[in-house]
């Protein structure tokens, strides 16, 4: 498979950090919530970046649970840098309300933070019972580690990435490690188009 620079976290290391991450979360969960029968656990993933992550990650979660969705687009095109981000309606299924319900949020990155911001209000308003947030990577930079979140699997330097779901221009979600865009392959993929760096 072709890879579009070098890899910054391989799958084993990724494999070994979900799995903490999944007991820690059982556990924290487990504690304040899951024994009691009337409280039930929503996931949210934040499409599409954040698939791969929640697919290895709910299947070491022993927990009843739903997954409900939404989309945030703010990477228009082969932007490498964000545009701000907007609820897709068509790909986002969340109820009206989510009283009783115990919310965990799945997203891929944290970059500027506004995703997460936008998602956390987005679930606030539906009143849920408990709200957290988890992401796979968390960049270096003032705004992202500004940003308040529960659950972070590896922090990471200010880097493009993609791969185990993110992407860039849609491409590359399907490469098993996270590898760090080469700066001339972003540039490469504006002028050729996505083709250019598809793997
Ligand atoms: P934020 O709103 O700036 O925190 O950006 C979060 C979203 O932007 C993530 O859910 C990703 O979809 C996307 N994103 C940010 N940085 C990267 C990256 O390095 N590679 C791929 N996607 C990214
Ligand atoms: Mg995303």
């Amino acid at each position: 498979m072709h890879r579009p620079g070098d890899i910054l976290i391989d799958r084993h290391r990724i494999d070994a950090r979900v799995s903490e991450l999944a007991a820690e979360i059982t556990a924290d969960l487990g504690r304040s919530d899951i024994r009691n029968p009337k409280s039930e656990i929503t996931l949210v993933p934040i499409l599409t970046g954040s698939l791969i992550f929640l697919a290895d990650l709910i299947r070491q979660l022993p927990l009843p649970m739903r997954i409900k969705l939404i989309s945030v687009s703010s990477y228009p095109g082969g932007a490498t840098e964000s545009r701000g981000p907007r609820v897709r309606q068509g790909l986002t299924d969340l109820p009206p309300s989510l009283a009783g319900q115990h919310v965990l949020v799945v997203d891929d990155i944290l970059d500027t933070g506004q995703t997460l911001s936008l998602v956390r209000d987005e679930l606030a308003r539906r009143e849920p019972a408990s709200l957290g947030t988890c992401v796979l990577l968390r960049k270096d930079r003032p705004q992202a580690q500004a940003t308040p979140v529960d659950y972070v699997a590896f922090d990471i330097p200010d880097r493009f990435v993609v791969g185990y779901g993110l992407d860039h221009d849609d491409y590359h979600r399907n490469l098993p490690d996270i590898v760090e865009l080469h700066p001339a392959t972003a540039r490469q993929a504006r002028i050729g188009g996505a083709r250019g760096v598809a793997p």
